[in-house]
């Protein structure tokens, strides 16, 4: 297994390209399940989330072409699929214990095919996950579910019909998932308590773009009229908020400056509010933001994660490896997931004063500086804090179980070395 080595110490500067949001790609992937015709996409980050979930959709019966294409300013990928012949409407354990995300399959395909069997994901190092709102929600809209051999077994023999349905959570997941499905459907749906994450917006904007009515967008009702078919149509994934977010705090972490090209700033106002707080400089461009911490103090803050537009809960790893270092204590709360502190231990093991209250409370009392030490995170936004620590960690960080960070930081150290990190990735057989 590939490892990262970093040595730290080093201030960062220049410019960074920030990728398509894989957050938003995988669902737009999902959604070319619901027509024969072909849906294009550019902008798509070269994961390793998006290789499984092609995989996936390949076993399925997609046609699947891929090219590289400049967007944006800087090389990308553009797919496109076509559902015209589908084999199989099973997404197996085997793909989905790999790619959570999988289950974005399961709107599409039953609203479309009517039946799918798809292996329920199971709990993951962050949390229980449960699936009962994209479940139940599928059963108010007339699908018949069964729970059998680790699998759900959906079926609509005459079709999805338009329901009133109010999450109990704005789920990201759910939300995606019942938009997919209710587009098919026969009737009208009206989702209340929709999450309002920009990811949900991007899809809005494709399915709209294949012909589906769907209003409400960017509020937490959504109004759906069902149509009888979709067509084919390109799009384009937005850029990642939260690989901006990430090297923002690269930035801010070694007192350097960076300028994160393609970033939208409009989808990180709190991160962004909470980095000057913390006294470092942020300008907000048309295309790009700047962050500036060059000759700053960093202060503690405190951050609270929650649905969006609060604090995204796929930065507090990140922001708590720039807390840890500075003047002053900060109180982390996490609120989405029961299990999220996971990349403690191991700052601590680089020298951070973290003490953690029930499991969901950090308490960070800023420490002069970090030193290197192997390492090794459970998922990939802490695995992503490590990162940030070893860049400002007196002498060599090695980072462990490097997969974790490929699933969701395309081209991760070709982009830090451009701004100056000493950086490299450590090849090693599986
Ligand atoms: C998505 C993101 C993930 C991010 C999360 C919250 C993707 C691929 N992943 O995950 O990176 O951390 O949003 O912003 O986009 N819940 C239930 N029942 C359900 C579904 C969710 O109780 O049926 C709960 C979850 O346990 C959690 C909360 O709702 O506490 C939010 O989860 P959700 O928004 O669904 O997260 P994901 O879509 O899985």
């Amino acid at each position: 297994m590939d490892k990262i080595k970093i040595i730290g110490g080093n201030k960062l500067n220049g410019k960074i390209y920030i990728s398509g949001a894989k957050n938003a790609a995988l669902p737009l992937v999902c959604a070319s399940l619901l027509t024969k015709e072909p849906v294009t996409l550019k902008n798509v980050p070269a994961l390793s989330d998006i290789t499984f979930l092609n995989s996936l959709l390949n076993y399925m019966g997609l046609k699947i072409s891929e090219k590289e294409e400049i967007y944006g300013g800087h090389i990308t990928k553009t797919y496109t699929y076509q559902a015209d012949e589908i084999k199989e409407l099973i997404a197996p354990y085997d793909f989905v214990r790999k790619m959570r995300a999988s289950y974005y399959v399961l709107g599409p395909v039953l609203a479309r095919f009517h039946h799918v069997e798809f292996s329920l994901p199971g709990g993951c190092a962050i949390g229980a996950r449960p699936m009962d709102i994209h479940l139940s929600s599928l059963e108010q809209m007339g699908a018949a579910i069964e729970i059998k051999n680790g699998y759900v077994i959906a079926d609509a023999p005459q079709g999805l019909k338009g329901s009133h349905i109010i999450f109990s959570k704005a789920s990201v997941g759910a939300t995606c998932n019942i938009l997919m499905a209710a587009v098919l459907a026969e009737g009208v749906t009206k989702i209340e308590n929709a999450a309002k994450e920009p990811e949900i917006e991007n899809l809005i904007d494709l399915l709209s773009a294949m012909g589906a009515k769907i209003f409400g967008r960017g509020t937490s009702i959504l109004t759906i009229e069902g149509v009888k078919e979709l067509h084919g149509a390109t799009h384009a994934v937005i850029a990642d908020r939260i690989e901006a977010g990430s090297y923002a705090i690269a930035a801010a972490i070694t007192k350097g400056k960076i300028e994160l090209i393609n970033a939208n700033p409009e989808h990180l106002q709190q991160p962004l509010r909470t980095l000057e707080k913390m006294g470092v400089t942020v300008e907000e461009k048309e295309n790009s933001i700047i962050i500036d911490a060059q000759n700053k103090t960093i202060f503690g803050e405190d951050i609270y994660t929650d649905y969006y537009p609060g604090f995204p809960t796929d930065l507090q790893a990140q922001y708590m490896a720039l807390m840890t270092v500075a003047e002053g204590a900060s109180l982390v709360t996490e609120s989405i997931w029961e299990n999220r502190f996971m990349h403690v231990p191991e700052l601590c093991r680089m020298g951070a004063n973290i003490n953690i209250h029930g499991h969901a409370s950090a308490i960070i009392r800023g420490v002069k500086k970090l030193s290197g030490a192997p390492v090794m995170a459970t998922d990939l936004r802490a695995s992503f804090a490590l990162v940030l620590a070893g860049l400002v960690a007196e002498g060599e960080t090695i980072i462990n179980r490097v997969y974790h960070l490929d699933r969701g930081y395309e081209h991760l150290e070709e982009k830090l070395k451009a701004v100056g990190a000493n950086i490299e990735r450590i090849k090693e057989p599986d």
